[in-house]
């Protein structure tokens, strides 16, 4: 069995981080009996920087031709100085989840208890935090008509959703639900928004086909207070593009680092696995970088391709790197780990129990 895949390690810490996740490649070709093969691509700055678009057709059709991709980070801040840039490192991006049709970006929230005395919430809140994000993100506010009035003084974007981009996500998030705790929160804007009534409508007509899961609905703003007062009570969050990138910043501190959280993007064929941290330029190149949200979005990628004992594998030798002190800076400033040291920890590691 080979599996193709793309990696796109992008800016800032993306190259460091997805090395460290590639490190466990060759371990699991020799334990699973299967061959990967993978070839590197351009997204971002460091793309505009050589080709002067930041998702270069080449890249694209390489991502077209592979079964999965594994992306490090996008985005420089020599671009976020200038907002009269023409071309930005995360239109890459955007431009990847667009054409290939990956409308799903799927951010498990889970908190590991040894990290708990670093999270700024309280240990008591902590407990039993385990839920997944459902954002829809090939639609909405980002994708809508955006503009200016002809002197420039006013500007808009449109925010469209129609049913079936509604329905789609929403019956992946019913389906996740049914093999977890069996319940749904709807996060949306329907006191104002109309774009939220027809998600409240859409999904409430769909969920007479799910009896088992309970489905609840929660306004945006509410929710934002909700994630930080009772982030346990959550099992499975569904919600839009731009309401989507707001509460997973905000849930992805819950756990005590953003360094840890994974993300799948997913879709209409080809799936995305990338850490949800950011490129974080202040200390790319240092090798003091936290690599577990890109491994555990390898661990993910594993999922995808059926390979689940290597996946479990990943994740119990990441919990196990955590109670061992194996970690980077951002965890333990005292004692901390480089990058490139806590990745040949987890090879070894995979090495030997898998
Ligand atoms: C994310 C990021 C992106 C987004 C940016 C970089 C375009 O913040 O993946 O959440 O807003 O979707
Ligand atoms: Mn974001």
């Amino acid at each position: 069995m080979e599996f193709k895949f793309v990696v796109l390690p992008g800016d800032g810490i993306g190259p460091e981080v997805v090395a460290q996740a590639l490190k466990l490649i060759p371990v699991i070709e020799d334990k699973e009996k299967v061959k990967f093969s993978y070839e590197e691509g351009l997204i971002g700055a460091t793309a505009i920087d050589q080709t002067g678009n930041p998702l270069p057709d080449d890249t694209l059709e390489k991502c077209m031709k592979s079964n999965a991709i594994l992306l490090g980070a996008v985005g420089h801040p020599k671009f976020d100085l200038d907002p009269t840039a023409a071309v930005r490192p995360e239109q890459g991006l955007l431009k990847i989840r667009k054409s290939l049709g990956l409308f799903a970006n799927i951010r498990p929230v889970k908190t590991f208890p040894v990290l708990d005395p670093i999270s700024p919430l309280k240990e008591h809140l902590l407990k039993g935090v385990d839920f997944v994000v459902f954002r829809e993100l090939t639609g909405g506010i980002y994708f809508g008509e955006k503009g200016r009035n002809e002197d420039g003084t006013e500007a808009y974007d449109h925010c469209n959703y129609s049913v079936p981009e509604i329905q789609r996500i929403a019956r992946m998030a019913f389906e996740t639900a049914g093999k977890r705790r069996k319940k749904v929160t709807l996060v949306d804007k329907a006191n104002i928004l109309e774009t939220s009534r027809l998600w409240r409508e859409t999904v409430q007509r769909l969920a007479p086909e799910y009896p088992d899961i309970t489905l609840d609905f929660m306004f945006v703003d509410n929710a934002a207070m909700q994630i930080i007062l009772q982030p346990a009570n959550f099992d499975v969050v569904l919600t839009e593009n731009m309401f989507g990138d707001i509460i997973t910043d905000e849930a992805s501190v819950i756990t005590g680092s953003i360094g840890m959280l994974p993300s799948a993007s997913v879709g209409e064929g080809i799936s995305l696995f990338e850490p949800i941290h950011g490129s974080a330029p202040q200390i790319a190149g240092k090798d003091i970088a936290n690599p577990f949200a890109t491994i555990l979005s390898l661990a993910m990628m594993m999922d995808h391709f059926g390979l689940g004992r290597s996946a479990e594998g990943i994740r119990n030798i990441v919990s196990n790197a955590l109670e061992s002190g194996m970690v980077t800076g951002d965890i333990t400033p005292d004692n901390p780990r480089r990058t490139s040291e806590v990745g040949d920890w987890v090879r070894d590691q995979l090495q030997q129990t898998l």
